[in-house]
């Protein structure tokens, strides 16, 4: 079943507009792919933000798109620290912000670090921490549909950058 729409919310003063891609996910096989398609055209500074309930996928999905960018290591969530740091062909780090709020402001200040970096930052429960995302976040939602299926809606921050014109093009 899928449930609510998500739109990243606008709390800027003038918010970027979004597009909105929908990919429909039938495997982990499919789940790798994306991850793989996506982790071509990402580049050092990019922020992800995955936002789905337990289970949707994110941590696998973030595995596969940690293997695409030459990660050797098994990536597992964080959970007694605040992020993960691996080192692939660029950095790659991995924050889980289940437990944190924004108005921790301690949480606040040790996470502001990852936001601004010479790798690429993956959070999952982006929404827990959505006031410190930077504005150009990549947002990815995650749904889950059934046992193996998936809904996946990637939000690409408008004017497109030139390097995700020629993506896009591929993933119609
Ligand atoms: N197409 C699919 N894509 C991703 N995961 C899938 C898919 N089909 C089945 N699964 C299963 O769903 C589960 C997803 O778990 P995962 O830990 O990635 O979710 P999560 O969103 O990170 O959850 P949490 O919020 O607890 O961190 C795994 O057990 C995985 O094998
Ligand atoms: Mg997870």
């Amino acid at each position: 079943m899928i449930g609510q729409p998500f739109k990243p919310v606008a709390k800027w003063h003038n918010p970027p507009e979004w597009l909105e891609l929908t990919n429909t996910i039938r495997s982990l096989a499919e789940t790798d792919r994306f991850g793989r398609q996506l982790a071509a055209a990402l580049t050092p500074g990019d922020v992800v933000g995955l936002v789905g309930e337990l289970g949707s996928g994110k941590t696998t999905l973030i595995q596969s798109i940690g293997r695409a960018l030459g990660v050797g290591e098994s990536i597992y969530s964080p959970t007694f620290v605040i992020a993960h740091h691996y080192t692939g062909r660029v950095p790659v780090y991995h924050l889980d912000a289940y437990r944190l709020e924004t108005r921790d402001m301690a949480s606040s200040a040790a996470l502001d670090d990852y936001f601004e970096t010479d790798g690429i930052t993956l959070v999952e429960w982006a929404d827990h921490v959505l006031d410190m995302l930077p504005e150009r976040t990549i947002w990815l939602y995650l749904q889950v549909v059934s046992e193996h299926k998936r809904q996946f809606q990637l939000f690409l921050p408008q004017p497109l950058e030139p390097r995700w014109i020629s993506w896009v093009d591929g993933e119609k």
